[in-house]
């Protein structure tokens, strides 16, 4: 019987998709995938920094992995990601959590089978973190966890250093994949089954700039569209400053790319925009959204916010929601704002109360749901393809996907997984669409 490995991920798609590359570095060694902790005998955990709650989650878990490995001395338990290129998070692993084998970084991933084979013959903790990104290897293996919807790097790293980020540290400076090697990996999963894609990098609307032949994320999806048999292209995440009017323009002439944009946007308050070193007033966000309209009317637009970022008055968290109700966004992502060890914004002052940072976050919430609820109200009765994912997570006998606009549906079929199909909508919640799937 082959040795089980199992691997929890944190964070964001970027670390989703480094696991599946770690999947398949040891599945290649002969591992295969365990079923749980207890029965594995490989155990990696990829960690997020980006807010405090990921940091003490990988601690709790760090926690319960000590007992086992008291029962289980054979185990090999590995720990990466960003928060590993944190040097006082690897001093804590090594004085706390000593029982851990492997320590690395974000920018080693493609070392771990040598370093697994190194660690297996010498039991003792090992720590192999760059400091700084080395170039692009390409030709990883990857275990995807889905067929129909892969996940595709263009670029890695983040140039852009908003002040409450720790990104920029842990992914170190923007660089982007060549064009021939993205269209090479995306050509190879449309001719075996893949309809959807989903582009990856913290701000893709900066793709190409460190190429030596010159090319931007619009030429890239132009070229991307003509790919045979590819169906959705979607892209996260897109940065409001470096959304150009060519940009946009692409996103409306290309067909196969979703009719959705997360553009995030932390805050509606020009001050608070500035103290976070976003490049951009809420007046030129707001602009973007009506060329985005004009280009697509129907154009699903989903954001992120952070609440209670240092000195936010209740002025300034007033025209954070003055901005939401002006979008009427499709989804968002709400924060509150969580100080990072290394970053500007830490050292800030003017720190906002607990309770008040609640206060605003709940008002924010029911603001957003209102608005998806009226936006997802509109489907009902309405026809939409539906890309099949798989089952229900809510309901068993109910298969779920996605619209263009990437609102989830569940609905009875007896079609299969990565088939798109026409679906009536006869129900809106708020966070998901109930349908009947027109069969023929
Ligand atoms: N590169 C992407 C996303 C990076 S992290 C982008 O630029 O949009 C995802 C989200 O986490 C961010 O958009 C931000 O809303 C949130 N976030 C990042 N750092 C945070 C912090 N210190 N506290 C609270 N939220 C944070
Ligand atoms: Fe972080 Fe800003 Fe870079 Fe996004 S663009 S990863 S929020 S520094
Ligand atoms: Fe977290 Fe690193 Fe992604 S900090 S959000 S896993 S890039």
């Amino acid at each position: 019987m082959s040795k089980k490995y199992l691997i929890t991920t944190f964070g964001c798609q970027m670390n989703e998709h480094d696991s599946e590359k770690l999947a398949g570095m040891l599945e290649n060694m002969g591992y295969s995938e365990g079923e749980t902790l207890e029965t594995s005998d490989i155990i990696v955990l990829n960690t997020c920094s980006v807010r405090e709650n990921a940091d003490l989650s990988f601690f709790g878990k760090l926690g319960y992995l000590k007992n086992l490995k008291k029962n289980h001395p054979d185990l090999t338990i590995s720990v990466c990601g960003c928060m590993m290129q944190q040097p006082h998070i690897v001093e804590t692993v090594k004085k706390k959590y000593p029982f851990v084998d492997i320590v690395f970084g974000t920018h080693n991933l493609h070392e771990f089978p040598q370093m697994l084979i190194e660690s297996l013959s010498n039991r003792e903790l090992s720590v192999h973190v760059w400091n700084e990104e080395g170039d692009i290897v390409e030709d990883l293996p990857v275990k995807r966890k889905l067929e129909t919807k892969a996940f595709i790097t263009i670029m890695y790293g983040c140039n852009n250093f908003c002040t409450y980020c720790i990104v920029p540290f842990t992914r170190g400076r923007e660089r982007s994949r060549k064009p021939e090697d993205i269209i090479r990996e995306i050509t190879e999963l449309a001719q075996n089954g893949t309809k959807e894609i989903m582009l990856l990098g913290q701000n893709v609307n900066s793709y190409g700039k460190t190429l030596e032949n010159r090319m931007d994320f619009a030429d890239l999806l132009y070229q991307i569209n003509e790919i045979k048999y590819l169906e959705r292209i979607r892209f996260m995440t897109s940065h409001p400053k470096d959304l150009s009017e060519k940009l946009i323009k692409a996103f409306g002439a290309c067909e196969k790319v979703c009719n959705h944009i997360h553009l995030p946007v932390q805050s509606g308050s020009n001050r608070i925009l500035k103290l976070m070193n976003r490049q951009y007033t809420k007046e030129h966000y707001l602009q973007l959204i009506e060329k985005l309209r004009m280009v697509d009317k129907n154009i699903a637009i989903s954001t992120d916010i952070i609440v209670g970022f240092p000195g936010e008055t209740e002025e300034d968290f007033a025209e954070t929601l003055d901005l939401v109700k002006k979008v009427r966004y499709d989804s968002a992502f709400t924060f509150l704002y969580s100080p990072r060890k290394g970053t500007p914004a830490e050292k800030y002052e003017d720190i906002i109360d607990e309770d008040i940072k609640h206060k605003r976050f709940n008002q924010l919430l029911k603001t957003l749901n209102d608005i998806t609820q009226e936006k997802n109200l509109l489907y009902e009765g309405e026809m939409v393809d539906v890309l099949i994912e798989g089952k229900s997570k809510t309901d068993e006998t109910k298969l779920s996907g996605r619209t263009t606009t990437n609102k989830l549906v569940n609905f009875k079929s007896n079609s299969k997984e990565g088939k798109i199909v026409p679906v009536r909508i006869t129900k809106a919640r708020t966070f998901s669409l109930e349908g009947e799937a027109i069969e023929n």
